[in-house]
């Protein structure tokens, strides 16, 4: 390989269309500097967080991209080339790297890791052993506090993250709610998952169908926030949790949206809303990783992959999480 292709964002994409602000380019492949590792990507992560790094709000969980550099994102693959004492060349890694062929990254600012290829599916590392699996374990158990026998909400259920805590819940023991888009997914996700209820947010009156949910949610893990957010609030138990994963009804503007309309539930229902993300527990991944690889050892737990072919077809691939295009987690592989 003398060349490395890449995607380069180049302008701030407006609502729906990303594809007129992003390129795939192609440079000499890069010299490493001392310090540097180069990953040859076996997989792209597809993560609907991203979007916001392309907007130009300063005040995200991650500073905007610049614009006229490579589109970042997590990348699974082996080390091709090392500068670096701590990886060696070969070594299977996980980090956040580019939308490329091959990924300069310095593992410290990248956060990459090694991780085991003796496993039998690589993918789960982006799978139940990923950030997605994480966030789904520590959403609900650390900062829901799910219980046996809670009546438990997940939104985007039939997403990458939303699959994983609808199985996790169900393993705590409790009934599972999933919000999920069209009846496809809905009888998916009570069929082969085995979700209490279903509930398609695209098609049925959401509110009037958690009115029919006994004792009311308990716990809410809500991937999307805005109005699917206002038709929860008042349907939640007393003392009910929100644990807020992400806002993916507000990605695609300037990441901003208006507060719920139904902000007075929260006190009379005495409601406790909190925010978590993965990086700021990622000293416990081993753990929670250890934890799900039990559940998945035993068949209790899986992602089902979707899986696009090519580094030319990311953004076919990335499209998907905002309309909805998938079950389980995105990928792309190079
Ligand atoms: N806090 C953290 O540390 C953390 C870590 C990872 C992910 N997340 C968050 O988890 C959420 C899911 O991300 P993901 O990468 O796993 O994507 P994903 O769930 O695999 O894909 C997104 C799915 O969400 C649904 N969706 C899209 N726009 C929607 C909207 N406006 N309202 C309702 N549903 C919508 C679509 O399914 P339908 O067909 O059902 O509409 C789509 O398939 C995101 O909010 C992300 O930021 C947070």
């Amino acid at each position: 390989m003398t060349s490395n292709r890449f995607w380069q964002l180049n302008s701030r994409p407006e609502a729906e269309d990303v594809s007129g602000s992003l390129s795939l380019e192609s440079e000499p492949m890069p010299e490493l500097a001392d310090g540097e590792v180069m990953i040859k990507a076996s997989y792209l992560s597809m993560d609907a967080g991203t979007r916001m790094w392309m907007t130009e709000r300063e005040d995200g969980y991650q500073p905007p991209l610049e614009l006229g550099t490579k589109m970042a994102g997590l990348v699974l693959g082996h080390v091709a080339a090392s500068r670096h004492a701590g990886f060696a060349e070969g070594a299977l890694v996980r980090g956040f790297g580019q939308w490329a062929e091959h990924s300069i990254v310095q593992p410290e600012l990248a956060g990459l890791v090694k991780v085991d290829d003796s496993i039998d599916d690589i993918k789960q590392h982006f799978g139940v052993l990923g950030f997605n699996g994480w966030t789904a374990l520590w959403g609900l158990q650390e900062t829901a506090g799910v219980k046996a026998s809670d009546n438990v909400l997940i939104s985007a259920a039939a997403g990458a993250t939303g699959v994983l805590a609808c199985q996790i819940a169900k393993i705590l023991g409790a009934n599972v709610y999933g919000l999920a888009g069209g009846p496809d997914k809905c009888r998916w996700l009570e069929e082969e998952l085995g979700i209490t209820k279903a509930i398609d947010y695209k098609n049925a009156d959401i509110a009037a169908e958690l009115a029919k949910v006994d004792g009311g949610i308990h716990a809410y893990f809500d991937n999307v926030g805005g109005p699917i957010l206002d038709a929860v609030l008042p349907n939640m138990a007393l003392y009910g949790r929100v644990a807020l994963c992400g806002l993916l009804a507000q990605y695609k503007g300037d990441g901003r949206g208006h507060g719920p309309e139904h902000f007075d539930q929260i006190l009379m229902k005495r409601l406790r809303i909190e925010g978590f993300f993965s990086p700021d527990f990622a000293d416990q991944g081993e753990r929670l990783a250890a934890e799900l690889k039990t559940w998945l050892d035993q068949g209790l737990i899986d992602t089902p992959f979707d899986i696009t072919d090519g580094i030319e077809h990311v953004l076919t691939a990335y499209e998907k999480l905002f309309t909805g295009g998938n079950i389980g987690k995105v990928l792309v592989k190079i």
